[in-house]
């Protein structure tokens, strides 16, 4: 007899999956917010020299992309199961310092890992052994990242202290409204990422169902396995657009936000999936011309040119998906 799955249950592996989403977002912003502090002049950076940051750095966005297979291996678990993976993401922290950022990644690697342990339990308990094997993997990842952050949180906490230069001419073009709008772009990039993410996870499930029905197979081709494609790849370049405007963001002294908006969609069918995406492709587009005028008008030209390159890819975004929506 097959494991009976009760809706209890598939909330609980959601939780795992809000889990990794907020610390995906947390570590790829702390990724983007490095290149700021090492500009700093806060105590931390006596003790620590440029190599430390780089290395930071590079394993945040490393363990942030980790972090993400893990959403989308759970995710993937959920629709085997018959449930519905969410889009939801826990409450994202990023702090100040290498220090704050190392505490609060440790606190949050740490509840994962209580999570972790009753997901495992449970799942072993009612014989879901391919769940408990998936989480006694990723368990095992998570404890590696919780290592790795311990190493980091022995430096101590020192407020940043404010500057007494005044703001120069040329800076005065960064205000708040502006930062603003910067900020729609991230929210923007985080909708994708999360709902590429679970599509990608769907269209794979449902490629599989449909390889039970011989005329759906020949009719259909093998259109979900197409799909569940582009969005991992799409996926990554988002990645990348996330990272480059929120970096933005913080070297321009502003905060990135960490919610998604509008909230991500994830339909039901491989062309409903299309018609969505093709809509947020649209939706990025508008906004990131209205970024690049603005930016043109205040003359900030480095975030000018980084649009104009992450739009030609949202362009390409959108004609993928339009030669499908048809
Ligand atoms: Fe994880
Ligand atoms: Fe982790
Ligand atoms: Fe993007
Ligand atoms: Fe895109």
């Amino acid at each position: 007899m097959a494991v009976k799955i009760s809706p209890d249950y598939i909330d609980l592996l959601n939780k795992a999956v809000e889990r990794e989403i907020q610390v995906s977002l947390q570590y790829i912003l702390q990724h983007a917010k490095m290149e700021k502090l090492v500009r700093r002049t806060i105590p931390e950076n006596i003790l620590l020299d440029k190599t430390t940051y780089d290395a930071v750095g590079k394993f945040l966005r490393e363990i942030s992309i980790q972090e993400m297979k893990h959403a989308a291996a759970i995710m993937e678990r959920i629709y085997y199961l018959g449930g519905q993976a969410t889009t939801k993401s826990g409450k994202v922290i990023v702090g100040d310092s290498i220090s704050e950022f190392s505490k609060l990644d440790v606190k949050a690697e740490e509840e994962a890992l209580v999570l972790y342990r009753q997901i495992i339990d449970t799942s072993g308990k009612m014989g879901d052994w391919e769940t408990r094997e998936l989480f006694e993997k990723i368990y095992g990842e998570e404890e590696g990242h919780l290592f790795k952050f311990q190493e980091y949180t022995k430096f101590q906490d020192e407020k940043d202290t404010p500057s007494k230069v005044p703001l120069p001419e040329w800076r005065k073009i960064y205000t708040d409204d502006y930062l603003t709008l910067l900020n729609k772009a991230v929210s923007a990039e985080i909708t994708t990422i999360v709902q590429y993410t679970n599509q990608h996870e769907k269209a794979a499930f449902l490629e599989l169902r449909m390889k039970n029905t011989p005329l759906e197979a020949i009719l259909e081709t093998n259109k979900a396995g197409v799909v569940s494609k582009i969005l991992k790849d799409v996926f990554m370049q988002e990645m990348d657009h996330l990272e480059k405007i929120s970096e933005r963001i913080y070297l321009l002294e502003g905060e990135a936000t960490a919610k998604p908006d509008p909230l991500p969609v994830v339909g039901n069918t491989p062309q409903e999936f299309l018609v969505l995406d093709h809509a947020l492709e649209s939706s990025a587009i508008s906004l990131y011309r209205q970024i690049i005028a603005e930016a043109l008008k205040r003359g900030d030209t480095t975030t000018r040119r980084m649009f104009e390159d992450i739009i030609v890819q949202e362009e390409n975004h959108f004609w993928t998906f339009d030669d499908f929506v048809r």
